[in-house]
């Protein structure tokens, strides 16, 4: 299985947002993005695929939302307004939630009242932090099932990134330039693609 786990620290907790200017959204145009390059590719949908986003925003932090590529019925296009609409949808369904609890919205879309150390605990295995000063992906031979973690614009926080580093999460560098998140799930997935790992549909 591959996990991406998103940390947008803007990113909202509660619906009540429009879907006109994302941007503005706790630049939800960055998530909606990553979705698209964490589950699609040309004409198909990718399979073993998680993505977590992990909302730190207004109005009731922490919210993560869930996206199992596996279990995913049509979203209705990949555009970033219909999955920020599928986000939207699942912050509506979270209303209410207490603390550690998850909910399921639809097939393949989960939302928890859920932080991200708490999201990173569960998956401790074959964690990877992507970072600019980490060993170069074309070094690394991945296992089949791993977790990588990310930021959208903003730098994770310094306490973040020490308690990802006492978690045993090993920093890795796609290429030299500091690219998008959205640009690293890319060349990630491409990296697990040519080693030959998930199931390909071509
Ligand atoms: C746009 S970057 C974040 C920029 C932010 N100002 C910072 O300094 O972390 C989004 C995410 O992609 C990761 N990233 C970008 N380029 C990368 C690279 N060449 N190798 C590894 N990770 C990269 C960053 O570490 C971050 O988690």
């Amino acid at each position: 299985m591959r996990n991406f786990i998103l940390r947008a620290r803007k990113g909202p907790t509660t619906p009540d947002f429009s879907l006109d200017d994302l941007s503005r959204v706790g630049r939800l145009e960055i998530v909606a993005h990553c979705l698209a390059n964490a589950l699609f590719y040309s004409q198909n949908i990718r399979t073993d695929t998680v993505v977590h986003l992990v909302f730190d925003g207004p109005s009731d932090p922490p919210k993560t939302v869930r996206f199992e590529s596996d279990q995913l019925t049509y979203l209705g296009g990949f555009d970033e307004r219909t999955l920020a609409g599928a986000v939207q949808k699942a912050l509506s369904a979270g209303k209410g939630l207490s603390l550690g609890e998850e909910r399921q919205v639809d097939n393949g879309l989960f939302v928890a009242k859920k932080g991200f150390e708490r999201v990173v605990q569960d998956r401790t295995e074959s964690l990877y932090v992507l970072e600019r000063r980490g060993a170069d992906i074309r070094t690394v031979t991945f296992p089949q099932d791993v977790t990588f973690v990310f930021s959208d614009h903003l730098t994770m926080p310094k306490k973040t990134a020490k308690y990802l580093r006492r978690l045993g999460a090993k920093p890795i560098c796609v290429g030299p330039r500091m690219l998008f998140a959205s640009q690293c799930i890319v060349l990630l997935h491409n990296e697990l693609d040519r080693q030959g790992f998930g199931k390909m549909i071509y």
